[in-house]
């Protein structure tokens, strides 16, 4: 038997996101956010859900740390609702919001779990979108107003920040999903894209001037990228795949200024980001603390020339290993990792999230016997082991997540959490993953 072994100081977690389990929708003086907005739209998610109650985390946050804790957690990363401490996004405090996120914080150390905390996970203020949102450049100025009161509100207690999640999908999901790029909507992601970097060097520099001794980075989603043939002309399509959508924000956050072949090919395809003196600088002196790695799949492309501005295509090879968010495919995160470690001068990186969601999800005689999850983990986990031997600097793991929750446009009809979650009662029942990983995190690894 194999023995996988992690280094002492390594800390496992499970991640979640506001919108995706608190619930409490209007509650307590909340505004609205977009999410609000879209899941009251009739079809627009599976099955009209929406995350007006989601799992009720907001009045049952007690009973969830207390989960965390028997599970074994040793750090949780959460998110707040800016909308929740800001109904109207900037101005006006909703002192009951700032209330709820300072209990829970202190739930969690009681508990000696470590809060890390992502300000932005998707959920942004209806009234800032309807001031035209991440388009408008004052985005920078909305998004520093809402990351200082939150440092100055929970940062005597949390040491770790991560400004965004996952921008790429914020800005170009909605790109691919309005049916493939045309020039007004890369334009409009690419300047929506350089907005976020900017609100996150302004938060670096607020933070840094205020907690000298704590951390703040980003949270990305990154996907390894493979041709299936050897050609030329799909390597090419393959390295403008990967600056699209790893460079074009790794670049940035971790070197302090944008891929040049991009910046170049943008400009020729006249949708590049409108960027002004002095934003550069900002950017380059805020560099982050460390890298938010969120793995999935890994992609594979192919040139074609038929697409007008980014002339690749991403190839889905489906077979029985496809799950909710890709193909199964642990040996990306390994080459994901070491790319890294290379390519960005050893950062310091957490996995902030990864995990799984098959159809196998059912409750019978009060148990789920999840073990695709389980094994989906475990292999996962061995990459990133992989990957540390070789001296790479992986310091945190969070799994995706820890309870069943709001799937964005799936609702409830996609089940990721290591604890089910019974929508009519919103009772938490533990997966059998959830039993295996406390025994990971017992163990600090595992046997083969
Ligand atoms: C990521 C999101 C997270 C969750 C997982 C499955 O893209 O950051 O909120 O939806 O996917």
């Amino acid at each position: 038997m194999n023995k996988i072994k992690f280094p002492e100081d390594f800390m496992w977690g499970a991640a979640t996101a506001a919108y995706q389990i608190e619930g409490a929708w209007d509650e307590d003086g909340k505004g609205n956010s977009v999410w609000d907005t879209l899941s009251h739209m009739p079809g627009v998610i599976q099955n009209g859900d929406t995350g007006d109650t989601a799992i009720d985390h907001y009045h049952r946050y007690k009973e969830d740390v207390a989960i965390m804790k028997a599970v074994g957690l040793q750090t949780y990363r959460f998110s707040i609702s800016w909308p929740r401490i800001l109904p109207e996004g900037t101005g006006r405090i909703n002192q009951k919001g700032i209330d709820f996120y300072n209990s829970l914080i202190d739930e969690l150390i009681t508990a000696g779990i470590e809060p890390i905390i992502t300000l932005y996970h998707w959920d942004f203020p209806q009234a800032l979108a309807d001031k035209g949102g991440w388009m408008n450049r004052a985005s920078m100025d909305w998004f520093a107003e809402y990351a200082e009161l939150c440092f100055k509100s929970f940062g005597d207690r949390v040491k770790n920040w991560i400004t965004f999640n996952e921008p790429w999908v914020d800005a170009y999901a909605v790109v691919f999903l309005l049916g493939g790029p045309t020039i007004e909507a890369m334009s409009r992601a690419n300047h929506i894209s350089h907005h976020y970097m900017l609100s996150h060097a302004r938060a670096v520099e607020i933070y840094r001037q205020l907690y000298p001794g704590g951390r703040i980075g980003i949270t990305l989603d990154l996907s390894p990228v493979y041709t299936e043939a050897d050609s030329q002309q799909d390597k090419i399509a393959a390295n403008r795949f990967d600056g699209f959508m790893n460079r074009w924000f790794l670049d940035p956050v971790l070197k302090g200024s944008y891929p040049e072949d991009m910046l170049a090919w943008y400009r020729e395809k006249q949708v590049a980001p409108d960027i002004r003196q002095g934003d550069m600088e900002l950017i380059q002196s805020n560099r982050s603390d460390f890298l938010g790695v969120n793995y999935y799949s890994r992609t594979i492309v192919k040139a074609f020339q038929d697409e007008p501005i980014l002339e690749f295509k991403v190839i889905e090879n489906r077979d029985d290993s496809w799950a909710t968010n890709g193909e199964v495919y642990p040996d990306g995160l390994y080459d994901l990792l070491i790319r890294l470690d290379n390519d960005y001068d050893h950062p310091l990186l957490f996995i902030t999230e990864n995990g799984t969601s098959f159809g196998d999800e059912e409750l019978v005689d009060g148990k789920v016997m999840d073990k695709r999850r389980q094994k989906y983990l475990q292999q996962h986990f061995e990459a990133a082991s992989r990957a540390i031997s070789k001296g790479v600097n992986l310091k945190r793991y969070y799994v995706w997540s820890l309870f069943d929750n709001f799937e964005w446009i799936y609702g409830y009809s996609r089940r990721f959490g290591l604890v089910y979650v019974d929508y009519n009662t919103q009772e938490r029942i533990w997966k059998e993953s959830a039993f295996w990983y406390r025994q990971v995190i017992t163990d600090n690894g595992f046997s083969l």
